[in-house]
């Protein structure tokens, strides 16, 4: 009986078939009601009680290894049965790969950084605007033409809040931060904004900003540049120029567009500077005394700036996309290209 049992434990050892049919045969030819183990069993009662230990271990041995083989074989063929607890911890891992981040959101979380080092903390407010936060308070009187420097996506007209709209800026947010905050405010707002535009590779009916906003005592135009100079150089590396060009707001007085050297041609010239050597980046200006105290803000006593950065911009100058579309596709061979997230 020994040499028997020595015999199917080698049998047991080699056997390798994996197909699960032949698993199964081999289960049942040894663990089946009339199989071998409970044959083994059944001659294993008349054994001579001095052999009965040592046949009863053996036994014993051969019938967990039967069980091992199965599970291994199971395992192999993807069969995992009800055996988890087995599973070899030796086997390589499956690669999964990793998504990545949308270039936006690495562009705005850079954005953040750079202004958090410089003492700016992060705030954000509804993409469904009334009136007020997203015209009237930031200076746009009702009949101005400035109001049609944004064609706008309008919700409804309540009669409360007047017209509600989706807003066409974050500055909105300005707003919202002023009317519950007393100086000193040091914050940054970014956002998703929409505007009622056709849809082409420069235009797009949403994008994103990052407004910024800076009231204090004494707060000065020099102030602004210093900021927004640093802040190119930290985004673009520190031979970066920036230019401000005079330009209008309704709520900032004087205003400024700011553009910065074009890193891709070095001021060369080239399609996405449009030869020119610069790229607009945002706007900005100091706060007009109005919108101050059109959220209660003193404007004898403190003043301020503000600016909006377009983070489809400085996506576009990062990354060489000159096309606004790719960003809102989904297309996955455009988003792989991007830092993947671990
Ligand atoms: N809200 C402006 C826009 O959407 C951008 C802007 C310009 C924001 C000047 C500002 C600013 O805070 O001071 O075009």
């Amino acid at each position: 009986m020994k040499e028997k049992i020595e015999q199917y434990l080698r049998e047991v050892g080699q056997y390798s078939e994996t197909g699960a049919e032949q698993v199964e045969a081999f289960r049942i030819r040894f663990l089946g009601k009339k199989g071998l183990l409970n044959d083994m069993f059944e001659e294993f009662k008349k054994a001579a009680p001095t052999d009965k230990k040592e046949l009863g271990q053996m036994l014993n041995t051969l019938k967990s290894s039967v069980q091992d083989k199965i599970n291994s074989l199971k395992i192999n063929t993807g069969d995992k049965g009800h055996h988890l607890e087995l599973n070899d911890l030796t086997l390589p891992v499956d690669f999964t790969e990793a998504g990545t981040r949308h270039p936006i959101s690495i562009v705005r979380n850079q954005i953040t950084e750079i202004f958090a080092r410089m003492g700016y903390t992060v705030a954000e407010g509804p993409e469904i605007e009334d009136d007020w936060h997203n015209f009237t308070a930031l200076n746009f009187p009702p009949d101005h033409p400035a109001r049609d420097m944004q064609d706008t996506f309008f919700v409804e007209h309540n009669k409360i809040h007047g017209d509600i709209a989706l807003r066409t800026h974050t500055s909105s947010v300005q707003v919202r931060t002023m009317e519950n905050n007393a100086p000193p405010i040091r914050q940054i707002f970014p956002g998703r904004v929409y505007r009622n535009e056709a849809i082409s590779a420069r235009a797009h009916c949403m994008f994103h900003q990052v407004e910024g906003l800076y009231i204090d005592k004494g707060v000065s135009f020099a102030d602004l540049k210093q900021a927004l100079l640093v802040f190119a150089r930290e985004m673009f590396g520190g031979e970066t120029q920036i230019r401000l060009r005079p330009s209008y707001f309704p709520f900032t007085e004087p205003s400024a567009e700011m553009d910065i050297s074009c890193n891709i041609c070095g001021g060369k010239g080239c399609n996405i500077c449009k030869g020119t050597g610069w790229v607009e980046v945002l706007g900005c200006g100091m706060v007009d005394p109005n919108v101050l105290e059109n959220c209660g803000i003193d404007s004898k006593i403190y003043s301020g700036f503000a600016f909006g950065i377009g983070i489809e911009r400085m996506t576009m100058v990062k990354y060489r996309i000159n096309d606004l579309r790719l960003y809102f596709e989904n297309d996955v061979r455009f988003l792989q290209q991007f830092e993947p997230v671990y």
